[in-house]
Formats: C-alpha cells, sequence, structure tokens
C-alpha cells in the first residue's frame, strides 16, 4: 500500500515505544532544571500558570502539527515541507529547526556535563558537612573552571553520539522506556521530603499561589518559549520522531499522554525544588544553578540522601540524553536524507560541529565571560535565541503550514489513523492552529521587540 511508511525506514516498533521516545526527548533538563530556574526568576507561580496556558492553547496543537508534518511526509524537518509543499520556501522552516537544534543541544550538553559532575560529588560523598553557601560554591567553582566542564560536556556528547549511530530501535526506543519510570519515583521521594521541611509552605506559595501584578513582557516570553522547549517543538524534533510513527498509532492520544506526562513531571520538580529554596534560604531567582545548589541540601537532610544523590544525578543524566538524542536525530536525519551522507558519517560530523559550539558555551562561564551580547553570555545566548525566538517563530509557521496550507481533510485523515476523531475535537483543533496560536505567538513576539506594549 503507498499509504504506508515504506519499509527501508526506520520506524519505532510499538505504540508504548513511540510514546516513550517521545516522552523521552520532552522530558529532560527543561522539565527538571530549567524550569524552575526561569520560574524562580520571573516570580513563581504566575508564570507557571501562563505556562500551563500555553501548553493547553498552543502546545498540544502544534506537537500535533509536527507528528502530522511527519508522519505523512515520511521524511526529515526539511525534506517534509519539500514532501508535502514541493517548491514552496515552507522547506526553510526546516533550515530553521535544524539551526536551532545546534544551539539548543550546545548548551544542552554543558547542563549534561554538570549533572555527570554531580554524579561524581555525589559518589564522593561531597556534599556532606557543607553549609548551603559551600555549596553554592561548589557549583560556581565547577561551571566556571575551563576544563572539567568542557571534558563533561564532551563525554556526553559522544554519549549522545553513540546512541544516535545504533538509530532508532535499537538505541532511541530502547533506552528510554525502562529509566523514565524511576526518575518519577525519585522525584517523587524528593518531593515529599521537600514539602516535609521547615518552612516549606513559602515554597508552596511561591509555586502556586499566583501573583499577575508580578508578571512582565520577558516573563510571557519566556513562559511561551519555555513550553515549546519542554515539549520539544518548534524545530522539527517530531517531525522527524512522526516520520517513524507507524501509522496504526493514534496520534492525539500520543500527544496527551506526553503532554500530561512533561507537565507532571515538571510540576513535580517544581515541589521538590521551592519548598526546600525557602527552607534553605537560597534565593528564587539564582539562575541556572538552582537545582545544583538547592537538592544537595535536601539530599544531606534525607535519610538514605547519599543513594538518592547518586541515583538522581545518574537518571537527571538519562533524561538529559533521552532528549539529547532526539535533538542530534534531528541534525543527523537532516545530513542524511539531504546530503546523501550514512548514518554513522552525518552523526560523527554533526556531533563535533555541535561540541564545538559547546564548548564555547562551557568557556562562557568562566574564562569566556567577558563576551557578552545584549548582556547575555555565550551560553544564555544560545538559549535564548533558541528558546525564545526560533522555537515559537518555527512552532508559529508549523501551526500556519498545518492550518492554512496542510488544510482540514487531510488533516482529518493523519489523525484518524489508530482511532476516530470527533469533528467537533478536529474544529477545535483546526481553530488552535489557525487562529489561536499563530496569533498568540505573534503577540508574545512582538512584545518584545517593543512594537505592541501590552505590560
Ligand atoms: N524537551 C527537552 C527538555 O525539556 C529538550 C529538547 C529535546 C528540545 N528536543 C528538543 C527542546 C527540541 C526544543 C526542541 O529537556
Amino acid at each position: 500500500m503507498a499509504d504506508l511508511p515504506s519499509d527501508n525506514r526506520d520506524s519505532f516498533s510499538s505504540k508504548f515505544g513511540v510514546i516513550a521516545a517521545a516522552a523521552g526527548s520532552a522530558v529532560g533538563l527543561g522539565n527538571i532544571w530549567k524550569f524552575p530556574y526561569i520560574a524562580g526568576i520571573y516570580g513563581g507561580a504566575a508564570f507557571l500558570f501562563v505556562y500551563l496556558g500555553f501548553i493547553l492553547a498552543i502546545g498540544i496543537p502544534v506537537m500535533l502539527s509536527e507528528l502530522i508534518i511527519g508522519r505523512s511526509s515520511q521524511s526529515n524537518a526539511f525534506g517534509a515541507f519539500k514532501v508535502l509543499a514541493p517548491g514552496t520556501p515552507w522547506r526553510y522552516i526546516g533550515i530553521l529547526g535544524v539551526s536551532a537544534a545546534f544551539l539548543i543541544l550546545s548548551f544542552y550538553g554543558v547542563v549534561a556535563g554538570w549533572s555527570l559532575q554531580y554524579i561524581l560529588l555525589s559518589v564522593q560523598d561531597g556534599f556532606s558537612n557543607k553549609s548551603p553557601e559551600e555549596i553554592a560554591t561548589l557549583f560556581s567553582t565547577l561551571t566556571e573552571s575551563p576544563v572539567r566542564p568542557v571534558v563533561l560536556q564532551l563525554i556526553f556528547m559522544v554519549l549522545t553520539g553513540a546512541i544516535v549511530i545504533v538509530g532508532i530501535k535499537k538505541g532511541i526506543e530502547k533506552y528510554t522506556k525502562i529509566l523514565m519510570p524511576l526518575l518519577v519515583i525519585i522525584l517523587l521521594f524528593l518531593c515529599v521530603k521537600s514539602v516535609s521541611l521547615e518552612g516549606a509552605k513559602a515554597g508552596l506559595e511561591f509555586l502556586f499561589k499566583p501573583d499577575f501584578s508580578k508578571l512582565t513582557g520577558d516573563g510571557v516570553l519566556s513562559a511561551l518559549g519555555h513550553a515549546f522547549f519542554t515539549l520539544s517543538l518548534g524545530m522539527g524534533t517530531l517531525i522527524t520522531y512522526g516520520s517513524y510513527v507507524k501509522r496504526d498509532n493514534n496520534l492525539l492520544s500520543t500527544v496527551i499522554n506526553v503532554t500530561v506526562a512533561d507537565t507532571l513531571i515538571a510540576i513535580m520538580a517544581g515541589v521538590a525544588i521551592f519548598p526546600a529554596v525557602f527552607a534553605f534560604n537560597i534565593a528564587p531567582a539564582q539562575g541556572p544553578g538552582l537545582i545544583f545548589i538547592t537538592l544537595p541540601n535536601v539530599f544531606h537532610q534525607m535519610p538514605g540522601g547519599f543513594i538518592f544523590s547518586i541515583l538522581f544525578f545518574i537518571l537527571l543524566t538519562v533524561a538529559a540524553l533521552t532528549s539529547s538524542i532526539s535533538i542530534l536525530e534531528v541534525v543527523v536525519a537532516y545530513f542524511k536524507e539531504e546530503f546523501k551522507l550514512g548514518r554513522r558519517f552525518a552523526t560523527v560530523l554533526a556531533t563535533i560541529l555541535i561540541s564545538i559550539l559547546g564548548v564555547l558555551c562551557s568557556l562562557s562561564m568562566g574564562v569566556l565571560s567577558p563576551f557578552t551580547f545584549m548582556g547575555l553570555n555565550i551560553f544564555d545566548l544560545m538559549d535564548w535565541i533558541s528558546a525564545n525566538l526560533l522555537l515559537p517563530i518555527g512552532g508559529m509557521f508549523i501551526a500556519i503550514f498545518i492550518g492554512w496550507v496542510y488544510g482540514r481533510k487531510k488533516v482529518h485523515k493523519e489523525m484518524s489513523f489508530g482511532g476516530n476523531l470527533s469533528g467537533a475535537l478536529l474544529s477545535v483543533f483546526m481553530f488552535l492552529v489557525k487562529f489561536i496560536a499563530p496569533i498568540a505567538i505573534a503577540i508574545v513576539l512582538l512584545n518584545k521587540v517593543g512594537l505592541l506594549k501590552f505590560s
């Protein structure tokens, strides 16, 4: 049947495998490291609620759109638009995505490298007998050093490349299925401990009691950017993964499973961290070091904390790995299919190029810190440009493409595989991708550049 994915293309072997891989991509440093630290900067609960609104109104429809584009085109992020809209400029959305993948993975690998370092520190029992101040110094000393974090980041990139080389079934799918549930269990233990600390209440209020007067335009933009980042949207990760999904999978149910899992894990990370932040008198607006400074204090106070901290940082690294492979895969699928390279060569090339940028990100925390642009060092700049600019712009065009170019009829067909879709649901979806998502994204971006002021 012409409708079925061609046999020579790699694909996920089961429905659970698809959900596990997509959830593995979504759940990562974004949930556990980034969400708490930007929520901390932008005032907690108000940020959380705006972010949840964006997940519902924009994240879910854009995720569905990406999977539709990927599965129906059976192609990489760039090639997909060539298949679905031949001879049009739509393919450049794919280029935007591949560029975003470069920027994101460059700083992502650095943070994953920190996580590796924290596995080592945990094994050496390096947090015991240390005051909260000493633990904070430990973090800055590590990240500012010119050698160690660079080496650890490179190790992480080699791990990522090694899994991607093996390909979809044997690599990506296998590693994702087992370890995610374990991470959730550890997080639950941390939540319980953190909430039972003295002074925890202030942290829960910070996270759940919104004061919308604190919300700034930058906060709203970051919430939008983070909704994309955390769900792995806007740059073709889910176009690429969608191209490996078989037709017996129902896309809507996959999307709902992934979104719920991702959101719950971010909220759990918040519950594990903010009560402890307040209990130990740590500044919530600490920045990228927040979890690395907060959690060791919690481990201190837990019976069995030594074991917990080792396990936690191992699982954080694994969660980072199941995400980083999905970012690298975008570049590799593009190199492979558009330049006719072998998977092995494409992966080695992509890994080397991204690692070079990653080394600069790592050094920008220390020796290269004088180099800034708009007040941001290289690390923050890569993060800012990708999450707050490239992903929302990519997502906006993806929604427009599905709403206005691809059209309702084909959407209906693609979404009906593996389950029925009601007409009402389809209408809601079409309304979201045609109007709500593009307009909301445009307003937030225009507000940022100052063309439109609402705060
Ligand atoms: N979503 C992942 C996280 O939260 C990171 C990630 C993986 C990503 N693939 C992506 C972010 C694609 C943006 C785009 O850690």
